[in-house]
């Protein structure tokens, strides 16, 4: 195993050990690359959707919110060429039966999972979309189908929302949900599975326009990167020949990362033109244009997509930040510590109060204290173990601060704050630990 799939192999049994993700249905023998999301997942998570929602809706002008139905009328996959287009190539090994990607085999070679001789069907294009019956009947009149991308509902209710918020070209609708795909080959822990979260934004534009806010696009997906911590040397933005790019993309440039398992698709950003609302003019006969209100122009704007998966990020925010140190244990020797250094406004929890006993003295003092922060900030209170393994839980699971109360509060009203990455301990008064812990947590 090489040292990059062992870290992976150690950051997915840290997820498990933690409570960040669990194998789906496990006590059932599980469900093939299905990840329940536990309590310091579920955390992580949502930290990352609120500061994506917080950075790309709450503080800009030019993009709004919305949160639509996960069903559509099948109707908008028709028009979307998702029914006919949202394809992978598949073959079949004649022997074992195995399913494999076309694009991600030689067919030339042995089977990857029975080793026999090559010797695969002819590819079929494989529809990629869960389909599923809304109501009692199971027939053809009620099938429906599970959303592959949550794009098409900003499309859909493009006119509604320009009217409702009399927003002006350009301006972007900004969605996070869940979408499926019944991918023939998921795998790789949450890298790729068939039930995954988006942040997406259709970015409308006058078709003039497009290349600036491409750029623009790019470099705002350049920053968030930095923000969540990634190092830009693990990114590259790779320009996606027109034979490999989704039916509905005129231009894609797929923000890959060094994934453990190789370079692979992180994030993508598409120039969409007017395909969509084109496509949804014609098929639901209604007007999707939008006219300017100084010039009177009609056009039916064109749409930058700029696209993050909400599970890889986090495992890249994962990736990134876990690392081993040497660090000088209790007793005065070393030992090995493992640290998940995320940015702080990412940490699921942000500060432990941990009591140095479990005497009532200092639960006295201790509990309190939890009670007064944990109003304010994610907050974890521990008094099981020894202090050092309490600081290595901790460190694990990336909290920034671990405020001890020990014997000397009850005699000067101070705490002791150890700061994660830096392992010093400072000394600080009760009374001003909420601003120290607030200045440093912005
Ligand atoms: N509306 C555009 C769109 O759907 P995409 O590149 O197919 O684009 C967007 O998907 C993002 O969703 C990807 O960049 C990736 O982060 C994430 N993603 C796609 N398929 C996934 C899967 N099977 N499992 C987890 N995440 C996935």
């Amino acid at each position: 195993m090489s040292e990059a799939e062992n870290k992976m192999e150690k950051i997915i049994s840290l997820c498990k050990r933690r409570g960040f993700v669990f194998p789906g249905s496990e006590i059932y023998g599980g469900l093939a690359n299905s990840w329940d999301y536990g309590p310091l997942g579920v955390e992580l998570k949502n930290n990352i959707k609120n500061e994506w929602w917080k950075i790309f809706v709450q503080q800009r002008s030019d993009v709004v919110g919305l949160d639509a139905a996960l069903i559509m009328n099948p109707k908008v996959w028709e028009a979307s060429g998702h029914l006919k287009g949202f394809t992978d190539p598949l073959v079949e090994c004649k022997k074992c039966h195995g399913r494999f990607r076309t694009d991600q085999i030689d067919i030339e070679a042995a089977c990857a999972k029975c080793g026999a001789e090559a010797d695969f069907t002819d590819t079929k294009q494989f529809n990629m979309m869960f389909k599923t019956n809304l109501g009692p009947a199971a027939d053809s009149a009620s099938e429906v189908y599970l959303r592959p991308e949550t794009a098409q509902a900003m499309f859909v209710d493009f006119k509604l929302i320009a009217e409702t918020t009399r927003k002006r070209l350009p301006f972007g609708i900004a969605q996070i949900g869940r979408s499926f795909r019944n991918e023939i080959t998921p795998g790789n822990f949450i890298f790729r599975t068939r039930e995954f979260e988006m942040m997406e934004i259709e970015y409308f534009v006058k078709e003039a326009d497009w290349k600036n806010n491409f750029e623009m696009w790019r470099s705002e997906m350049e920053k968030w990167l930095r923000h969540l911590g990634v190092d830009l040397a693990n990114i590259h933005f790779e320009e996606v020949e027109e034979k490999d790019r989704a039916h509905y993309s005129s231009r894609t440039i797929d923000i890959e990362y060094d994934f453990p398992f190789g370079q692979d698709e992180l994030y993508g950003l598409a120039y969409r033109s007017d395909f969509d609302l084109k496509n949804h003019m014609e098929n639901s006969n209604q007007d999707l244009s939008y006219t300017d209100p100084d010039s009177g122009e009609k056009v039916i704007p064109h749409v930058i997509e700029p696209t993050w998966g909400v599970d890889r990020s986090m495992l890249v925010a994962l990736l990134e930040a876990y690392q081993e140190e040497v660090a000088p244990s209790a007793d005065g020797t070393e030992e090995q510590r493992v640290v998940l250094k995320f940015p702080k406004w990412l940490a699921p929890i942000k500060i432990a109060v941990l009591p140095l006993s479990k005497k009532e003295n200092l639960a006295a003092v201790a509990k309190p204290l939890y009670e007064q922060l944990t109003k304010r900030f994610a907050c974890e209170y521990d008094e099981t173990q020894s202090i050092g393994k309490r600081y290595r839980r901790q460190d694990e699971i990336g909290t920034p601060y671990a405020v001890t109360v020990d014997f000397d509060t009850l005699e000067d009203e101070a705490v002791t704050v150890r700061d994660r990455d830096t392992m010093k301990q400072e000394r600080i008064k009760i009374d001003e630990l909420e601003n120290y812990l607030e200045e440093r947590l912005k």
